[in-house]
């Protein structure tokens, strides 16, 4: 593999002017964080930065904002959040980035840092437009890729700004993301297990796919897994499934049968006729045209449990349930202990990612224990499928 080139605390920054490029896409509902890992892995680089006297500029996206006027995606908490936990001084630029940006922010002394507003409102940025590149660029003299869990998108911010900057790095976040994902894909040993959740499969069809050909068992979860319960016929009332799924399931169903790979499904759940509700747990036949499933009951919670048992190298990606409601996590909360104990006691090799993922089941008192833990979700799974991302070709 080509070496991705990495930032060095031997590199002289001292005076520079450093673009940090990190990912705080974090959950927030009316202007409160639900969950900073994210933030909070990229404080000790940032301070550290800060410390070494660069001018720092800080961006990040914040969802996927239709336009500058959805407020909803502001980072104005993730700013607030950043002021209390760092001494230094920090500012919020809330201008759109132009060709006059580099004069508007030539304020900034060494050891202070900018935070700009999501960088999603200017709409150059998805585009991976050449002149909004350039006009990023043009306000740093180093680039640092920190942020894994993009870096499968090919935006300006990302990608095509290292075209005009003289020099661009990866940052040790993303270098400890990417590092460690080699060391279990290198290292995995059979039987190999991969549980896969989440809602969408038609955005997991490529690395379901590919998947199937390296692994003994895949379990499926999440409101994904209604897709397949339906295509076999099963009563799933008014459960969440994609549209025009059918045709996915089948090529899924078909190249698990061609490459020996055995696929398991939940078979109880639990169930409510909202996802407000409370739940109550039934099989699969029982479930009423007026109920959803929100989760896996406990038939199936053990089931997995004996698999994970009985594997030597776990892959997991996606909820299990509808986990922002207290009743229905307890799904994904039994998938993180077992494959915890098991990477404690058992020698089980594990790596799970995804936001999502993060978020359901970060908890301080579960005191969780992965090979490795990867703050990225679709970057992670393109990854482990074997793809290029761009914005880490562009580090080669
Ligand atoms: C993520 O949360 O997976 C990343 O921040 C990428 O976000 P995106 O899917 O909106 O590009």
């Amino acid at each position: 593999m080509e070496k991705i080139k990495s930032f060095s605390k031997n590199i002289n920054i001292e005076n520079k002017r450093v673009i940090l490029r990190a990912d705080f896409n974090v959950p927030i509902i009316k202007g409160v964080i639900q969950d900073s890992t994210r933030i909070d892995l990229s404080i000790p680089f940032i301070k550290n930065l800060l410390a070494r006297n660069t001018k720092l500029f800080l961006i990040s996206h914040l969802g996927r904002p239709k336009s500058d006027k959805d407020n909803s995606l502001s980072l104005l908490p993730v700013f607030n959040y950043l002021k209390s936990k760092i001494e230094k001084k920090i500012f919020f630029n809330t201008n759109k980035i132009t060709n006059k940006t580099q004069k508007e922010i030539s304020y900034l002394k060494k050891g202070e840092m900018i935070f700009f507003e999501n960088i999603r409102y200017n709409e150059d940025e998805i585009k991976n437009d050449d002149n909004f590149a350039k006009n990023l660029s043009s306000i740093g003299d180093i680039y640092i890729n920190d942020a894994f869990a993009c870096s499968h998108r090919k935006q300006s911010s990302i990608h095509k700004i290292t075209k005009y900057i003289k020099s661009s790095y990866a940052g040790p976040l993303l270098m400890k993301e990417i590092i460690s994902i080699n060391m279990v894909l290198n290292n995995k040993q059979s039987p190999i297990t991969c549980i896969i959740g989440g809602a969408k499969i038609s955005t997991k069809l490529g690395v379901i796919t590919s998947l199937i050909k390296k692994i003994d068992n895949l379990i499926i979860v999440g409101a994904m897994a209604n897709n397949f319960l339906k295509f076999k016929g099963g009563k799933i009332g008014k459960s969440l499934v994609e549209i025009d799924a059918e045709k996915t399931v089948k090529e899924i169903l078909n190249e698990a049968e061609k490459n020996n790979c055995e696929i398991i499904l939940p078979s109880d759940f639990a169930v409510s006729n909202s996802t407000e509700g409370d739940a109550s747990f039934k099989e699969l036949k029982n479930i009423k045209d007026d109920e959803m499933i929100l989760d896996i009951g406990p038939q199936t919670i053990e089931k997995i449990g004996k698999i994970i048992d009985a594997s030597k190298t776990v892959l997991w990606n996606g909820p299990a349930g509808f986990f922002e409601n207290k009743n229905f996590l307890k799904g994904t909360v039994s998938i993180a202990k077992k494959i915890s104990n098991n990477t404690s006691y058992n020698s089980l090799i594990s790596i799970v990612g995804g936001g999502d993922t993060i978020s359901a089941i970060k908890n301080d008192d579960l005191n969780l224990n992965f090979t490795h833990l990867s703050t990225a979700g679709g970057a992670f799974l393109e990854y482990i499928e074997g793809k290029n991302l761009p914005g880490i070709e562009v580090l080669k």
